[in-house]
């Protein structure tokens, strides 16, 4: 038995692979490095599905925008009960209302869907109007001119388009073999997408970001940093942001968005400040990990400078899983449909330790 299936291969894919030891990931045969900062996330989407479904247009632009309007067209009444939920749980009920299929149009509806429904929870949790999508605007600039009421800069554009497309896809990881299960079951694409985002949004995966926030306030300043971490650590708590499963060295996704950060800053979209505080904190983090867990290589992770990103473009920290869903979207899907197209059930066993049935006198 392995726990955690930890080294178990269970698919061939030809979507990513993530080489823990060398800290790479690759995307269909494109490295992060040569994605991250230069693709949209639309080009993402049509590098991911490409191949799995024979209707693709060369460019899933205008077809993606057109279904943004689409979908918050019919979107359902945010009532009472739904925005009583966090943002997590009604972008997710709202994503549970789409009608199921395995085609394009369902898979671009799943795409737009989060997108459209988080600004428009966002705002009516603070007592405003949903706004509508903005025709000629890209998914990332959308969902923040969604969000805000007005077109974002061009740097904010970018650095979401640069977090969406880092977090577009990554191996098997929890909510991807989540949705790859779901899949081989053959149901549809958006049950797919709902079981992934399920999977998620835990503090483990996708739920790391916002109490990344928390420990950043917490700590205040750059010399409580070491008390504070050290403290955490000694409790048994673990540090947000930092660690995995995979990844031996620094996670790549860290050095992508910190570089899309680091452009924020420099084009006046940050607190000032607040990039120099968070390295000092993730520097001493490192240096108290290492002390502390000389047996595990600990480093960066990609949800460090995810919070620092989405919260530099005004989202709030109960927001931040849900942006990880609008990205990791795209990967679900077309790990959906590979495994429609090549996998059988998935069904493995395991070995019972309970009590023995009693044996009738
Ligand atoms: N802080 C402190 N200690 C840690 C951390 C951490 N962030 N991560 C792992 N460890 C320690 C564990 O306590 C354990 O120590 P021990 O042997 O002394 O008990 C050892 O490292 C091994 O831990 P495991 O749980 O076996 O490692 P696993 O591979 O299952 O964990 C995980 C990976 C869940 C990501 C872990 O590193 C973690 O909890 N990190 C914090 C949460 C986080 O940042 N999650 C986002 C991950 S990225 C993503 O999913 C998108």
């Amino acid at each position: 038995m392995s726990d955690g299936l930890e080294d178990i291969v269970v698919a061939q894919t030809i979507l990513s692979d993530v080489d823990g030891q060398a800290g790479r990931l690759v995307i269909r045969g494109r490295s992060l490095d040569e994605l991250a900062g230069r693709a949209r996330f639309e080009d993402l989407a049509n590098l991911l599905f490409d191949g799995f479904f024979d209707d693709l247009p060369a460019d899933l632009t205008a077809s993606l925008a057109a279904t943004r309007a689409e979908v918050f067209k019919v979107m359902p009444p945010l009532d009472e009960a739904l925005l009583a939920l966090s943002p997590f749980d009604a972008v997710r009920a709202l994503v549970a209302r789409l009608a199921d299929g395995d085609d394009l149009a369902t898979a671009l509806r799943l795409l737009a869907g989060p997108a459209v429904f988080l600004p428009a929870v966002l705002r009516a949790q603070a007592g405003k109007a949903p706004l509508a999508p903005t025709p000629g605007l890209g998914h990332a600039a959308d969902l923040l001119a969604m969000l805000h009421g007005r077109k974002p800069s061009a740097a904010e554009a970018a650095a979401l388009d640069t977090y969406l497309v880092t977090v577009s896809d990554h191996g098997l990881n929890a909510s991807t073999f989540t949705a790859r299960v779901i899949a081989a079951t053959r149901a549809g694409l958006v049950s797919c997408g709902l079981g992934g985002l399920s999977a998620l949004k835990g503090p483990l995966h996708g739920g790391a970001p916002g109490p990344v926030i928390e420990m950043l306030d917490d700590i205040g300043e750059p010399a409580n940093a070491r008390a504070w971490l050290e403290a955490a650590i000694d409790r048994g708590d673990r540090l947000m942001g930092f660690g995995h499963r995979i990844y031996r060295v620094r996670d790549p996704r860290a050095d992508a968005l910190k570089a899309a950060v680091r452009n924020l800053a420099s084009q006046g979209g940050m607190a000032p400040g607040r990039l120099a505080f968070a390295e000092a904190v993730e520097a001493a983090a490192l240096a108290v990990l290492k002390e502390k867990k000389p047996n595990r290589p600990l480093d960066t992770n990609v949800e460090f400078y995810t919070a620092l990103l989405l919260e530099a473009l005004g989202l709030p920290p109960a927001a931040f899983t849900c942006v990880f869903g609008v990205g990791r979207m795209a990967g679900y899907i077309a790990h959906a449909r590979e495994q429609q197209a090549t996998g059988r059930l998935i069904r493995p066993l395991s070995t019972y330790v309970g009590p023995a049935p009693r044996i009738a006198a």
